[in-house]
C-alpha cells in the first residue's frame, strides 16, 4: 500500500474509469467526495445532484447550502469534515439510487471508511443510515425513530459513533423538517465535545 494520499488519488482514478453500475452513462463527473485525510468525522450522503454532477463535489448545490447551515449549527466547519455519498454518480432525474446500484459502489465507500478512519460517521438521509448501520453489524431502523441518536459500533478500525440524520434535502420541501434537523445537529454539536472531537 502506498501513502493515504496516494490510496485516495488511486481511488479517484477508478471512480473516474468506473462502469460497474448503469449510474455511469448518465454521468457527468463522479464525486468521489472531499475532506481531510485522515478524516475523523464523515458524513456519507445519498448521491451526487445536478450541480455535484456538474462540478464533481458532494452538496454544493441547494441541499449543499443547508448542509453548511446545520454544520455551523454543530459547531463544525464544511472544511473540517469529509464528505462523501452511498453512490458516486448522478441517477437520472436524481431518482433514488437502486439496491443493486448501492451494492455495485459499495466497495468504495469501504475503502473510503478503511482509508480515512473515521471516529464518528454522520449518516444523511435513510438510503446512507441503512449501509452505514448494516456495514457496521447494526440493525437498521426507519430514520424516523433513530434520527439523531449516537451508535456505538466496534470494528477492526476501534470504536465508531455512528449518527443518523435526516438528508438535508428533505428540508427543501418540507419546511417543518428545518428546525427538526438544526436541533439534531445543535445535539451532534453537544456530542462532539463529549467524544473529544472538538476542543
Ligand atoms: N444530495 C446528496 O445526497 N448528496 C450530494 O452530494 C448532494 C445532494
Ligand atoms: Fe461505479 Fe459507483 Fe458510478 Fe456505479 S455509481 S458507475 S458503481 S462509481
Amino acid at each position: 500500500m502506498g501513502s493515504l494520499e496516494e490510496e485516495l488519488e488511486k481511488l479517484r482514478v477508478e471512480v473516474e474509469n468506473c462502469r460497474r453500475c448503469p449510474l455511469h452513462r448518465g454521468r457527468n463527473k463522479p464525486v468521489l467526495g472531499e475532506g481531510p485525510a485522515p478524516a475523523r468525522i464523515m458524513l456519507v450522503g445519498e448521491a451526487p445532484g445536478y450541480w455535484e454532477d456538474r462540478q464533481g463535489r458532494p452538496f454544493v448545490g441547494a441541499a449543499g447550502k443547508f448542509l453548511n447551515e446545520l454544520l455551523a449549527e454543530a459547531g463544525l466547519k464544511r472544511e473540517e469534515v469529509y464528505i462523501t455519498n452511498v453512490v458516486k454518480c448522478r441517477p437520472p432525474g436524481n431518482r433514488d439510487p437502486k439496491p443493486e446500484e448501492e451494492e455495485a459502489c459499495a466497495p468504495y465507500l469501504e475503502r473510503q471508511l478503511s482509508l480515512l478512519r473515521p471516529s464518528l460517521i454522520c449518516t444523511l438521509g435513510s438510503h446512507a443510515t441503512a449501509r452505514i448501520l448494516t456495514h457496521f453489524g447494526l440493525k437498521p431502523q426507519p430514520i424516523t425513530r433513530i434520527h439523531g441518536k449516537a451508535f456505538k459500533a466496534g470494528s477492526l478500525l476501534g470504536e465508531v459513533t455512528i449518527i443518523p440524520l435526516f438528508h438535508p434535502a428533505s428540508a427543501l420541501y418540507k419546511p417543518p423538517m428545518r428546525s427538526l434537523q438544526l436541533e439534531d445537529w445543535r445535539r451532534v454539536g453537544g456530542l462532539l465535545a463529549e467524544l473529544g472531537l472538538k476542543p
